[in-house]
């Protein structure tokens, strides 16, 4: 067995200085001495299961070999299984909550009605069970499964409470795309942690940690730090899930080799789009390709994007190894890949019937931001002036109807994200999206500026389970970035 080590990277770059951290950090990245192998989620594929039964459980993972942390899974210690759902396919998921606290299961990037969306109304209470119904209506997809309770998701995420959803269609199984789970098409969900003695910290944050999210200084892998895992000498596929409660990622390969983007959060670009980097807020998916054929592949790198960095963290910022990619030869590698990937019909703005305004805030008090700053933990943000209430719905939409959604935030940079639907971005701080930015989304980054997106909705949500839309900084989204709404027929 030929054996030859890559490395998939993990940083962050200091707030307001451009490190660009590739050539300082290179050579002591380049170590081969990972002794972690990367964990895969199990994979429950609904082809072979009708049903999936799935304990949310309280648990002990070592993050650090030996070394016992709190955490909480989906009967696993640390994340879940991975759920693999098809397009036209009805599945039953029943989650039971072992826990001794309430909790929701989301669905987020799913098209699903409000009753299965598992949004802060769906509530499993402690030591009980609830059925989600899945009806398949979207396109292949990388997804992902979490908490959703109001003012608790953080806490409950940080815990280790995430999973992978993938969606297959015919399209996604006939491209000849690298797709064996675990071997040349493999999750990962990076987030970022505190260890004491190898011992991960458990949620708690202050309010300045609400203010800028919780950003912390270890970046984890499937729940492992630099883990390394054997790939084929070919094409690999990595789906990326930037599953951090607050930081910023921005991947690259250490060497400065280009990789290709094949999708964003609701499906394929519309062809591959060779880049040297990659930024993903939190929420986000991506799903690229590398050549594990091309020698001179070593590194990978993800970096905290200008923004993301705080005074509090700035001291950890340098990049960090996510994952090592160790090349078998033996295994079997797909050599090319399709330079069309989907047909992607874009709306016209013409045909837009209804607007919407979305002001991202600090305060909430109407957007004087800062100066009445709530001491209500709970109201520290709003959206258009209005901390989230679950008894109140924002927004009335209708099905089957063009809406221009056109998200502001002044002087803050905030990852927004809707349930229910995916969108096209129309303009970003009035230019049109980066190339590789044109396909299908849930979750879009406002940057001190101005987002508009296009979305029609295929499903309902009731004002009993309405859908939501927030910051998908977690700390924001629990301190009131959030609000309701429903959509009919
Ligand atoms: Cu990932 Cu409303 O959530
Ligand atoms: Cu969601
Ligand atoms: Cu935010």
């Amino acid at each position: 067995m030929k054996i030859d080590r890559r490395k998939f990277l993990l940083g962050s770059t200091v707030f307001g200085i451009g490190v660009t951290g590739v050539g300082v950090y290179s050579n002591s990245l380049n170590a081969t001495n990972s002794k972690t192998k990367l964990p895969i989620p199990k994979l429950l594929d609904t082809k072979v299961l009708e049903k999936i039964n799935i304990n949310i459980i309280n648990a002990t993972h070592e993050f650090f070999p030996g070394i016992k942390s709190n955490t909480k899974g989906f009967d696993a210690s640390y994340l879940g299984p991975t759920i693999r759902l098809y397009k036209g396919g009805e599945s039953e998921l029943r989650f039971t909550n072992h826990l001794n606290e309430k909790t929701t299961i989301h669905g987020h990037g799913l098209h699903v009605d409000g009753k299965w969306d598992g949004g802060p109304q769906n509530v499993i209470q402690a030591k009980e069970s609830l059925t989600y119904k899945y009806n398949i209506i979207q396109q292949a997809s990388t997804n992902w499964y979490h908490p959703h309770l109001m003012g608790k998701t953080a806490e409950q995420v940080h815990a280790g409470l995430a999973g992978f959803i993938l969606i297959e269609d015919e399209n996604s199984l006939s491209l000849g795309l690298p797709n064996t789970y675990g071997v040349d098409d493999i999750p990962l969900a990076i987030q970022d942690r505190t260890f004491l003695n190898g011992v991960m910290t458990p949620y708690k944050v202050t309010m300045e940690q609400i203010m800028d999210g919780l950003k912390e200084e270890t970046f984890i892998v499937n729940g492992a730090i630099a883990p390394f895992q054997y790939v084929p000498a070919g094409w690999i596929r990595l789906r990326l899930l930037n599953g951090s409660n607050a930081r910023y990622q921005r991947f690259s390969l250490s060497n400065g080799d280009s990789f290709v983007k094949i999708a964003t959060e609701g499906g394929f670009l519309s062809k591959p789009i060779a880049l040297s980097s990659l930024e993903m807020g939190p929420g986000e998916r991506n799903e690229i390709l590398i050549n594990m054929a091309e020698t001179d592949i070593n590194t990978m790198l993800v970096e905290s994007v200008e923004g993301d960095g705080n005074i509090f963290t700035q001291l950890f910022n340098e990049p960090q190894i996510a994952l090592e990619l160790r090349v078998d030869s033996s295994k079997v590698a797909i050599n090319s890949i399709p330079k069309i990937l989907n047909n992607i019909e874009h709306y016209d703005p013409y045909d837009v019937a209804i607007t919407r305004n979305f002001e991202l805030q600090m305060g909430g008090d109407g957007g004087n931001e800062g100066e009445n700053m709530s001491s209500n933990p709970h109201a520290m943000f709003s959206i258009n002036g209005n901390p989230m209430d679950m008894k109140v719905i924002n927004h009335t939409g209708k099905t089957n109807q063009l809406e221009l959604w056109r998200i502001r935030s002044e002087e803050m940079r905030h990852p927004f994200h809707m349930h229910g639907t995916s969108f096209l971005i129309l303009s970003q701080n009035g230019k049109p999206p980066k190339i590789e930015d044109r396909g299908w989304k849930d979750t879009v980054d406002i940057n001190e500026g101005v987002v508009e997106v296009l979305l029609k909705f295929n499903v309902i949500s009731t004002k009993e389970y309405p859908f939501m839309y927030h910051c998908h900084i977690l700390e924001h989204e629990d301190a009131g970035m959030m609000g309701q709404f429903t959509v009919s027929k």
